[in-house]
């Protein structure tokens, strides 16, 4: 489908949350409610991630209006993984425009795990999807710049203002994935042979797995997530980190395929857009309200956050997020006060 009706100007659909203190209180909720659901199992594909502290728990909402509610384990550091990949998107998107990266990369859900060899094989090489190994390569590979070294500072300099600080690289986590990464070297090298990167794939896997060891917290995922629910502005600092059409097509993106294979039922059953990283982190954003971050390192077999999904869905019901959501018009007859 090509983009129709772009020069129209774009009107925003939001509604707003309840008061302060009824978010934090839901937030403690939340986070009660889930604080001793042990299921799920800590990812060890990447070898330094096995040694997570599957107790940890934390969750943070952070309102367009600045406001933050952090409960639990929000302030302890863990690697973004592919969190990364829907800021990193956002940030290619706003240097190369809509069509390009839409072309370039595509906005659909493969319907296959996101290391899936085979899902770039069965579509002559192109990624489909941002959000899986395949497109965040070649996602990672459009950052525009002369060097590694300066799309890497590019990637770190964009994400810390995503979340309003300077973030860091997790040097122990970046060297246990670069040395068990053959897999996503495969991946690069394969989509090399299709002509769909143009760097040295073995650079830009490198680039990536910087990028998916940037050390942050709950608290840092909720920033950045409320950062692209109000339209590109980091409510913390005030910076216009990208433009509110970027945000737009970010969580369109993140709505089809920021879950994975599960996003067509964490759509059904959540209701927002929302992007998860193997470490254990979660971010869902409301478009106008505010974000959702959450982290605790057991996942399912798709390689979400266990809790972290159940305390953001519980959340999304009760805050009233579910961008599906409505109830029935009252006529204006009905609200005029009786006579
Ligand atoms: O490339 C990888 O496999 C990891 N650096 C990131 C994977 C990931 O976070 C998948 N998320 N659920």
């Amino acid at each position: 489908m090509r983009t129709v009706g772009r020069e129209i100007e774009q009107q925003v659909s939001t509604g707003s949350l309840p008061g302060w203190d009824r978010v934090h209180e839901l937030a403690e909720a939340g986070y009660a409610r889930y604080r001793d659901d042990d299921e799920g199992t800590v990812a060890d594909y990447i070898p330094v991630l096995g040694a997570a502290d599957p107790a940890l728990f934390g969750v943070c909402v952070v309102e367009t209006s600045g406001a933050r509610h952090a409960v639990g384990d929000t302030e302890v550091a863990f690697s973004v993984q592919s969190i990364s990949k829907a800021f990193v998107y956002a940030l290619v998107c706003e240097e190369l425009g809509h069509e390009a990266v839409r072309d370039r990369v595509g906005v659909n859900n493969t319907g296959l795990p996101f290391d899936s060899v085979i899902a770039v094989e069965l579509n002559e090489g192109h990624p489909m999807s941002p959000m899986v190994n395949a497109g965040a390569l070649a996602t990672t590979a459009l950052v525009p710049a002369d060097s590694s070294a300066e799309r890497w500072e590019r990637i770190r300099t964009g994400l810390s203002r995503f979340a309003g600080r300077q973030l860091t690289l997790d040097g122990e986590v970046y060297r246990s994935e670069s040395a068990t990464n053959t897999r996503n070297r495969a991946i690069a090298r394969l989509l090399e042979s299709y002509g769909r990167i143009e760097h040295d794939p073995l650079e830009v896997v490198d680039v990536y797995t910087r990028q998916c060891a940037l050390r942050v917290t709950t608290e840092d995922l909720g920033v950045m997530g409320a950062t692209l629910a109000d339209g590109g502005v980091n409510p913390v600092t005030g910076e216009r980190v990208v433009s509110p059409d970027v945000c737009r097509d970010t969580l369109a993106v993140l709505a089809s395929t920021g879950m994975y294979e599960r996003s067509g039922e964490w759509l059904f059953e959540i209701g927002l857009p929302a992007k998860s990283g193997v470490s254990g982190g979660i971010v869902a954003i409301a478009p106008g309200k505010g974000a959702i971050g959450t982290y605790s390192p057991r996942l399912d077999r798709a390689g979400n956050s266990v809790r972290g999904q159940r305390a953001t869905a519980y959340l999304s019901r009760a805050l009233g997020l579910n961008v599906f959501a409505s109830s029935a018009h009252v006529p204006v007859a009905d609200v005029r006060p009786s006579e």
